[in-house]
């Protein structure tokens, strides 16, 4: 145990392992290393281990956004209750088609043969390594609160690029005035430095970057802003743009094949008569190429309607991966669904 720990304080002292935002310094209160970890009088060889680390993640998401609050209550009961993905059962239950992870780095982050939630999630380096669904903590194309400052002009963000890194980001206004007059500098870390505007983007350089349309922040072109109005010294907004922190790449559903290989079924296989065995399971890795299958454009969503179109709602959309193939997650998503199509749920 000693040495674990005092392993520990050495990782935890290297800069090798940074997290990516949001858990990192880009939040508000920052976080940092201790903010998870405990150097002493913690529980398991982590540090972070009461319960699996559910209650860890509680611990602060609780507090934030409905969507973030995963109580386990919510754990599913198949077939009676439940709007999540298990995240304290053994990973091997034959009855859900589930066994050992095939991918080494979820079988090594189980806890006593059991699933906790960084089992799926990296909560450090998810984000900038597997990238995943784009998640922006407020509504792109919507004017963003202002977390101080007088000024009565707004903040808009665009589209981030899927090239976006994870980032957090402080905007700020330096001079005040109408756009275009008005300039502003960035931060990555709360506020802690700040980078200025020299023709680039330059740390610690004094002079800010004159509000305008589509301005790019300090991430090449992919995230850009967009002021209008007029603005006062020291006007803040504050957002991130993240991915779901990860464990490996799911664009394809392959987190859920390495635990659920037993569904890897293809259409082949189950036309075949299978092997006799193993439970059949709905197709996955296949084109809608049959002659009853819809096109990819036109397929419905769970509620019968045009998917673009329809209802306005998108988590009853049937999303297929990027070569419009069905994968696990077409019909399923791991968290907050109520598997009530007339209502948009939480993501
Ligand atoms: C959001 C919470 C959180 C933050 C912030 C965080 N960690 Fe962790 N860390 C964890 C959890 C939870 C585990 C245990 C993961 C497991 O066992 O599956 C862990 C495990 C580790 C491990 C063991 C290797 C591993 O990945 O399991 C090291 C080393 C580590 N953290 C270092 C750091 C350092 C250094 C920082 C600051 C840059 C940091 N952590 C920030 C939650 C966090
Ligand atoms: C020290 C506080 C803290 C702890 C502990 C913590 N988180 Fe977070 N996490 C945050 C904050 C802050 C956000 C940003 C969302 C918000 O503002 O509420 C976030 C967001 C996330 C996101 C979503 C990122 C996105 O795409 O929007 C995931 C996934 C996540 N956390 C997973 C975890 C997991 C898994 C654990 C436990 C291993 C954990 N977190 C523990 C503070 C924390
Ligand atoms: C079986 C794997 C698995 C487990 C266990 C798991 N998650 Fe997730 N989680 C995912 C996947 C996959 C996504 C990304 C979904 C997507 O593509 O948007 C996700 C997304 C999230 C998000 C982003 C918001 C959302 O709903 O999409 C948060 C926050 C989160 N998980 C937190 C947690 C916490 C906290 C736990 C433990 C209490 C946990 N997860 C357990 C697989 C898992
Ligand atoms: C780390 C291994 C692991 C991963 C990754 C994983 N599952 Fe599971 N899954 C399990 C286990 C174990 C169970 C059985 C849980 C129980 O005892 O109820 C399960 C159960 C389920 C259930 C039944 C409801 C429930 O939670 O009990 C569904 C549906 C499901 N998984 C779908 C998925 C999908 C979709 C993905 C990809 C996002 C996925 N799983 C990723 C291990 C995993
Ligand atoms: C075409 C849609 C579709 C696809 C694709 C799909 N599922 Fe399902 N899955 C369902 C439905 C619907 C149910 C609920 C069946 C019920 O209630 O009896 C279900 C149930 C489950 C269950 C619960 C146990 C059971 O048999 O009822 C698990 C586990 C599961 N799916 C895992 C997966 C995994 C893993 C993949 C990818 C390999 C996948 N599913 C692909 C639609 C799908």
């Amino acid at each position: 145990m000693r040495a674990r720990v005092l392993g520990l304080v050495a990782l935890l002292a290297s800069p090798a392992l940074a997290a990516d935002a949001p858990h990192d310094e880009s939040s508000s209160p920052a976080i940092i290393c201790s903010s998870c970890h405990v150097l002493h009088k913690s529980s398991g060889g982590s540090l972070t281990t009461t319960a699996g680390n559910a209650n860890l993640c509680a611990s602060c998401h609780n507090s934030r956004g409905p969507s973030f609050v995963l109580p386990d209550s919510v754990q599913a009961d198949p077939g009676a209750s439940g709007t999540s993905h298990r995240w304290d059962a053994p990973a091997v239950n034959a009855a859900m088609g589930a066994g050992m992870p095939l991918n080494p780095e979820l079988a090594t982050h189980l806890r006593d043969g059991k699933l906790q939630c960084s089992t799926c999630h990296d909560q450090h380096n998810g984000a900038a390594l597997f990238k995943g669904t784009q998640h922006v903590s407020v509504v792109v194309g919507t004017p963003i609160t202002r977390t101080a400052g007088g000024g009565t002009g707004t903040l808009v963000l665009n589209q981030p690029l899927a090239a976006a890194n994870p980032k957090g980001y402080r905007v700020e206004v330096v001079v005040g005035g109408a756009t275009g007059t008005a300039t502003f500098r960035v931060s990555n870390d709360n506020g802690m430095t700040w980078y200025g505007w020299t023709g680039a983007w330059t740390g610690g350089a004094p002079n800010g970057r004159p509000t305008g349309a589509s301005v790019a922040l300090n991430d090449g072109a992919n995230v850009t802003v967009t002021f209008s109005g007029t603005f006062a010294v020291g006007d803040r907004w504050n957002f991130y743009v993240s991915y779901p922190l990860l464990r490996m790449a799911n664009d394809q559903g392959q987190m859920c094949e390495t635990c659920h290989s037993e569904r890897v079924q293809s259409s082949a296989y189950i036309e075949s008569g299978a092997d006799g065995t193993k439970l059949f399971s709905h197709p996955i890795g296949e084109a809608l190429l049959k002659p009853y299958d819809r096109a990819p454009a036109n397929i419905l969503d769970c509620n019968g309607q045009t998917q673009t179109t329809g209802d306005g709602l998108s988590t009853n959309n049937l999303r297929l991966d990027s070569a419009n193939t069905v994968r696990c997650m077409t019909c399923h998503f791991p968290h907050h669904t109520d598997s009530n199509s007339l209502t948009e749920d939480l993501r």
